[in-house]
């Protein structure tokens, strides 16, 4: 009686384990018909590995490759963000002379959520899960702020101003936009995701235990102060 019954609930439960993947899988394909029905596609590429070997090729998408995107970014910042696209880059992308105008298409909430379950299946190999966690250390802020001057080209937050460099993306909310997997991962092997970038190669300037900890505190920015 009693074996019957873990049977029974067993099935019961493997039918919702069903469902609920059915249901994920219809988000990731009707999310990708949104992404093609809305032309996502001019300006953003999909699939991986990174194609771009010159500058030209770099400059032929308007915004920046999304082959990874599960990989970088931090659940549910996707689905808020195509709905209220904010400025990440305050530089017009890969140009220095014009503002970012924070025209990007916008999408209605339906819409963005399907497009991130999209976004978010797309993910990399060579980022590896659950290895950086978000860490405070006054090590890291010393070799970010000091040693590295990371922050001559990104803007960050210092107490309550924002200070730091335009030329590349604002990590002013980097804890709530980036996962730190990625981060990580986009210290130790830029080639993977930029072959041709703008930001400097710190690999054999910094060893491997020094990026694991700037990752971590890279992880803590966030726009916010937690309420207490
Ligand atoms: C006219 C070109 C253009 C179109 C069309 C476009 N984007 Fe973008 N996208 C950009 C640019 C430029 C950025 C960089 C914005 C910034 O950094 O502030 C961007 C950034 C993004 C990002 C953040 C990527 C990152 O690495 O920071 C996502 C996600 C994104 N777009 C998704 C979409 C989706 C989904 C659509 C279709 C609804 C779309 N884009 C349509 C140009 C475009
Ligand atoms: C000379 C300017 C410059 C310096 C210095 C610099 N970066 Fe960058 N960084 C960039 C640019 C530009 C990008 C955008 C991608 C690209 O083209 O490489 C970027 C991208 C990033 C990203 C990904 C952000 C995103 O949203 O895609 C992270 C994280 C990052 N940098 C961290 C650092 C750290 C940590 C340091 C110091 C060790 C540093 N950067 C120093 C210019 C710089």
């Amino acid at each position: 009686m009693k074996e019957r019954g873990l049977v029974l609930w067993g099935f019961i439960f493997m039918l919702c384990m069903l469902a609920y993947s059915g249901r994920v899988d219809a988000g990731v394909a009707e999310g990708k018909k949104i992404f093609e029905s809305k032309k996502c596609n001019d300006c953003h590429y999909t699939q991986g590995p990174a194609r771009e070997k010159t500058i030209k090729d770099q400059l032929s998408k308007k915004g920046p490759e999304l082959w990874y995107a599960g990989s970088k970014f931090k659940e549910g910042f996707l689905e808020k963000w195509l709905q209220d696209p904010k400025p990440i880059r305050p530089m017009k992308y890969y140009s220095l002379t014009e503002k970012n105008k924070g025209d990007h298409p916008k999408l209605s909430g339906k819409d963005a959520k399907e497009v991130a379950a999209f976004l978010m299946s797309l993910k990399s190999k060579d980022v590896k899960a659950g290895v950086i966690k978000a860490k405070k250390s006054a090590r890291a802020r010393i070799v970010f702020e000091k040693k590295l001057a990371c922050y001559g080209c990104h803007l960050v937050k210092k107490g309550r101003k924002i200070v730091g460099g335009l030329t590349g993306p604002s990590l002013v909310d980097a804890g709530e936009r980036l996962n730190p997997d990625w981060i990580y991962a986009y210290l130790v092997k830029p080639k993977v995701f930029k072959p041709v970038k703008d930001m400097p190669v710190y690999v054999g300037i910094v060893g491997d235990k020094e990026m694991k900890m700037l990752a971590s505190y890279i992880a803590t920015f966030k726009q916010k102060k937690k309420k207490k």
